[in-house]
């Protein structure tokens, strides 16, 4: 039998005694005493019992092994032309020093704090601190607006921010005081404290009741110490794109979470303690927060915190230099950096420039990984070209070709094989379970493996509506697929409103409340589009109300700025179609699957239960008047 083949027959024939092997790697205060309870299904506790910190985990128990010295973070930041590294000992004084400055000001176990900060090293010692407190933490992306963030203070009920200044991003230097003042005027909820790290290039006026300034209070801090929490305690809440505009607070535990990702990094990543282990991506998102920040940690990695782009900061070779410098083993992004780095720099020139022989492996995840731009990658870069398919509220790899266990020869479009722990099913709209190359909806049969999502933030009917109840005893992943018959996983895409824009997971549900509240818009649809760069795009589709006096570029305009100001710039919403009627079926329902369809110059077929054929030929005629390649029927 394959190595890989015993493995996961192994995960799942004997879950508790496969996780409960890999949980003696981690360090406990208490071990558990049930491995998986399985008392109140749909809902499943892993190491029920167990007391552990996690902060601990990543941190303190390095520098108590003897590995104080070694480099435990790497800060390069193109952008304000810094490069530097933090020990693991100087790590954990400044982890301690500011959980002894949020304790000094109420923080306590059990309490929430939301997170808005760039990429530099205090954002992951905010996470730490909070995590050595036993504080709950929600890190939310930077480049969400104050509409976007208020929603999240609502609903996170944050005792205290942690935020920096400011962000340098590309070339343009973003405030964040403000924009976080804005989200607190607008939140029904106040936070205690903001704390707020000043950045040298720009300083946040701290005129606000309740501002502090980082720096000032960790001066004089006593450093706290790891406070022990359950397994099941939630480590943090990361709130991700639904289908509305109210996105969904995931639920991370503290158990579960160290044991899955400390077993990730060896058998997903093939990395050992001590190598340099690089995820270009933003602690805003799940890569961020497994594979920046606790992931490479918890295993003694040293993790690179990259503040710059693929492509700009200064030039496409920005990846290449990283590698090379800091003598990176294993790089995570998300395929469309690699799409901007092709687009200027397709022969890949610039990379001719430095030297990867300490390179090993590139893996990639966040959007489907296109096989044009897995083969370039592949040619350009002598290494493994890995890609893999998870999602925010599985914290980890749910299909991969596990470098670690058994390199499998690799299929373009595919991301492998089910990764240990996860039983992967494709089941029809019936949930029938469907043969071998038969594209149905991608499910995970219950339980779902230690560091997945525990529940949705005091939201346990969310969680069981969203993702346990079509299928029962099953994880809807609302990803469509299926599974050829070499057990080769292939994930086409969603199955519902959410769409990926050059990585980031967004809502087209969300875009279309924004839309249909412009005065002159009656009705609307927000589809996703394919993107060259960004792999999607939204573009709405609105009708206007009767009589209405309407300069459409003015109004296309308006809905531009009103998606920017209320989502943020990284929603991209640029295009917006009028036409005098949505297709719709006769039940209403909007046909935006047929519209997706068309737009990607699919051949499309006249649904059957439309209610007015003309209205598909109106919408497929403006997009082709805007450059879509249309296939009429
Ligand atoms: N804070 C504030 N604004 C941000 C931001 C942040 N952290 N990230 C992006 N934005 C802004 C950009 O400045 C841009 O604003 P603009 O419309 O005013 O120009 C807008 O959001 C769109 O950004 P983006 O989609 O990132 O486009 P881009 O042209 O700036 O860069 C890429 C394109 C491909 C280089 C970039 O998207 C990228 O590096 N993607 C990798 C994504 C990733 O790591 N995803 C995580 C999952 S693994
Ligand atoms: P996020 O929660 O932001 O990580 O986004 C998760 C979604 O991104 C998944 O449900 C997929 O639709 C998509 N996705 C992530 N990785 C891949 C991949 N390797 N292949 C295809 N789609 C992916």
């Amino acid at each position: 039998m394959e190595k890989y083949q015993e493995i996961f027959d192994r995960s799942l024939n004997n879950p508790e005694e496969f996780w409960a092997e890999a949980a003696e790697s981690i360090s406990w205060y208490k071990k558990w005493d049930v491995v998986l309870d399985s008392s109140d299904p749909p809902f499943y506790r892993w190491f029920r019992g167990g007391e552990l910190n996690t902060c601990y985990n990543a941190v303190d128990r390095h520098v108590e092994n003897g590995h104080g010295d070694r480099t435990a973070v790497i800060y390069d930041s193109p952008v304000t032309d810094t490069v530097r590294k933090i020990s693991w000992a100087e790590l954990r004084d400044q982890v301690a020093r500011l959980a002894g400055a949020l304790k000094k000001q109420g923080a306590e176990k059990g309490d929430t704090t939301i997170i808005y900060m760039p990429m530099i090293p205090e954002a992951l010692v905010a996470m730490l601190a909070c995590a050595r407190l036993g504080v709950i933490h929600s890190v939310v992306f930077g480049g969400f607006a104050a509409d976007e963030l208020a929603i999240r203070i609502d609903h996170a009920q944050p005792k205290m921010i942690l935020c920096a200044s400011g962000a340098v991003e590309g070339k343009k230097i973003l405030a964040y005081k403000p924009l976080i003042d804005a989200a607190i005027e607008r939140a029904e909820h106040k936070p205690e404290k903001t704390i707020v790290f000043q950045r040298d290039f720009l300083r946040a006026d701290l005129g606000q009741p309740g501002d502090l300034d980082w720096q000032e209070l960790v001066k004089d801090a006593e450093p706290a110490d790891c406070v022990p929490v359950a397994a099941a305690d939630p480590l943090y809440i990361l709130y991700t794109s639904g289908t509305t505009g109210m996105p969904k607070g995931v639920l991370r535990d503290n158990g579960g979470h160290a044991v899955a990702l400390h077993w990730s990094m060896k058998n997903i990543y093939n990395v050992e303690p001590g190598d340099v282990y690089w995820a270009a991506s933003d602690v805003g998102w799940v890569v961020g927060h497994s594979y920046i920040v606790y992931g490479p940690l918890l295993y003694g990695c040293t993790t690179v915190v990259y503040e710059g782009k693929p492509v700009g900061t200064p030039d496409a070779g920005a990846f290449w230099r990283v590698i090379e410098q800091h003598k990176v083993k294993v790089l995570f992004t998300a395929p469309t950096a690699f799409r901007a780095i092709k687009k200027e720099d397709p022969k890949g020139l610039l990379l001719k420039k430095y030297d990867l022989f300490r390179f090993k492996a590139l893996f990639l995840a966040g959007e489907r990984l296109d096989p044009d731009t897995y083969c370039w990658a592949r040619n350009l870069l002598d290494v493994p070209v890995i890609d893999h398919w998870w999602q925010t509220e599985t914290a980890w790899a749910v299909a991969a070709n596990p470098l670690g266990i058994e390199q499998f020869p690799v299929k373009p479009g595919s991301a492998t094989k089910p990764v240990p722990g996860y039983d992967v099913r494709i089941l029809d709209y019936a949930g029938k379970e469907l043969g071998s190359g038969e594209e149905g909806n991608i499910a995970v049969k219950l339980p779902l493996p230690p560091g997945t999502l525990a529940t949705l933030w005091r939201n346990d009917d969310r969680f069981v509506q969203s993702y346990l109840s079509v299928f029962p005893g099953y994880y809807e992943t609302s990803d469509e697929g299926y599974v050829d018959e070499d057990g080769y996983v292939f994930v086409m895409g969603r199955i519902d409103d959410v769409i990926n824009v050059a990585g980031h997971r967004l809502s087209t549900g969300a875009m279309e409340e924004i839309v249909a509240a412009h005065p002159q818009v009656a009705e609307c649809a927000v589809i996703g589009v394919d993107d060259a760069l960004k792999g999607q795009k939204p573009l709405g589709l609105a009708v206007l109300k009767a009589g209405a006096e309407c300069d459409e570029e003015k109004l296309k305009e308006e809905l531009v700025q009103m998606v920017r100001t209320r989502i943020g710039p990284i929603a991209c919403y640029r295009d917006t179609v009028v036409v005098s009627r949505l297709p719709k079926t006769r039940s209403g329902k909007i046909l935006r699957g047929t519209m997706r369809s068309i737009a990607a110059g699919k051949k499309y077929r006249m649904p059957s239960t439309i209610d007015d054929p003309s209205c598909l030929g109106e919408v497929a005629s403006a997009l082709e008047m805007i450059g879509y390649p249309v296939e009429h029927s």
